[in-house]
């Protein structure tokens, strides 16, 4: 794989996430094209990036309601990494606007796919949103592992009365599940990888005009910097560093022997807003009085076995202050509105 994988495409390229990983891939000297639906944004991130001037192209893709938006994208590329999914908790209609996106999106990336000979592997970001059983509880003391999937029927997503953060989560398991049968029933020329990352944070390298313009998880960070009490409840203690995550992107593309598998890229060390906020004070002197001071016990009931995939991707986890502290000083020279 890695020998002959030169030119990879990137869904959500403009995001978060996705910017990183394009990153990740443009400094191992690899072509990235970046797929988005505003081609503008596709152009900033290019104008950006000058030191990989003809390395970088984008091609523009429709909304993902529609199958079949990546028919002329994947031509020429070796292998595809698909990032994009819808990832807002403000919806009217959570089947219409987070389900059925995200499960086409990966339906119509799988389908050009396989009818593009080149493509020789596919690697899907699940979350871990895809993983976590919400009335499992400790003890005794449990480890999710790439094994485990939420229980979550379908039903039960698309129920108006769910809430936009379940039904989320019922996006991500419904794609996700649907990636594994299209492999199995299928049998295409490429094998297929998944990641399921729990919280992620870190500086941004997509197009972020203003702080209140960062995507979620960051945001929280800098509203706790800006003094924001009382501090919000982390619904899981996992997390991972944008950039390791970008990391086990690049290396699941590229590493022969992860082909099939599933894995759960996370930090080790537990993570709470009170103790990003303890980071925070304690790095900032104009945060020190603004900071709330409040104590949160972290849940040690149960794990999560971040460890398989840095030792079958080569991950060497950040800390949770590195993060932090690179996320907030970032945020902190951003204009504060556009
Ligand atoms: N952020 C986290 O904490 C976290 C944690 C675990 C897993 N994830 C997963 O990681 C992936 C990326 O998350 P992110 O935080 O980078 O999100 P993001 O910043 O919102 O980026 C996602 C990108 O996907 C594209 N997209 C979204 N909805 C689409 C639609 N309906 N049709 C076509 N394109 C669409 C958008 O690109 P264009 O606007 O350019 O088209 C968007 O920039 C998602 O699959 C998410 O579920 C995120």
């Amino acid at each position: 794989m890695s020998h002959t994988t030169k030119y990879i495409l990137v869904t959500g390229a403009t995001g978060f996430i996705g910017a990183h990983v394009v990153d990740n891939l443009l400094r191992r000297g690899l072509r990235v094209r970046g797929a988005t639906r505003s081609l503008a944004k596709g152009k900033a991130m290019i104008e950006a990036r000058p030191q990989f001037q003809g390395k970088l192209d984008f091609v523009q893709v429709d909304d993902f309601e529609k199958l079949g938006v990546f028919a002329d994208a994947v031509k020429d590329v070796d292998a595809i990494i698909h990032v994009a999914s819808p990832l807002t908790y403000d919806t009217k209609d959570n089947e219409k606007e987070l389900i059925i996106p995200a499960i086409n999106g990966v339906l119509s990336v799988l389908e050009a796919a396989s009818t593009s000979p080149s493509v020789k592997r596919v690697v899907v970001t699940s979350s871990f949103a895809s993983v976590l059983d919400a009335d499992r509880q400790a003890p005794p003391y449990f480890t999710y592992t790439g094994e485990d999937w939420n229980p979550l029927t379908y039903e039960e997503s698309i129920d108006p009365a769910t809430s936009a953060v379940i039904a989320y989560r019922g996006s991500k398991k419904f794609a996700e599940l649907r990636a594994w049968e299209f492999v199995r029933e299928k049998k295409p020329g490429f094998d297929l990888v998944t990641l399921c990352p729990p919280m992620t944070f870190g500086p941004v390298v997509h197009p972020v005009d203003d702080v209140n313009s960062l995507n979620e998880s960051n945001k929280m960070l800098w509203r706790i910097a800006s003094g924001e009490k009382p501090l919000p409840v982390a619904r899981v203690p996992f997390w991972i560093d944008v950039r390791d995550l970008a990391q086990a992107h690049a290396e699941a593309v590229m590493r022969p022997g992860v082909g099939g598998k599933r894995y759960i890229p996370a930090s080790p060390e537990r993570f709470s807003y009170a103790k990003a906020a303890g980071i925070i004070g304690s790095n900032f002197d104009w945060a020190r009085n603004k900071v709330a001071q409040e104590v949160q016990a972290i849940d040690e009931s149960h794990g999560l076995d971040g460890e398989t995939a840095a030792r079958d991707l080569g991950i060497e986890y950040k800390s949770f202050r590195a993060t932090v502290v690179d996320l907030v000083t970032q945020a902190a020279s951003l204009p504060s509105k556009s």
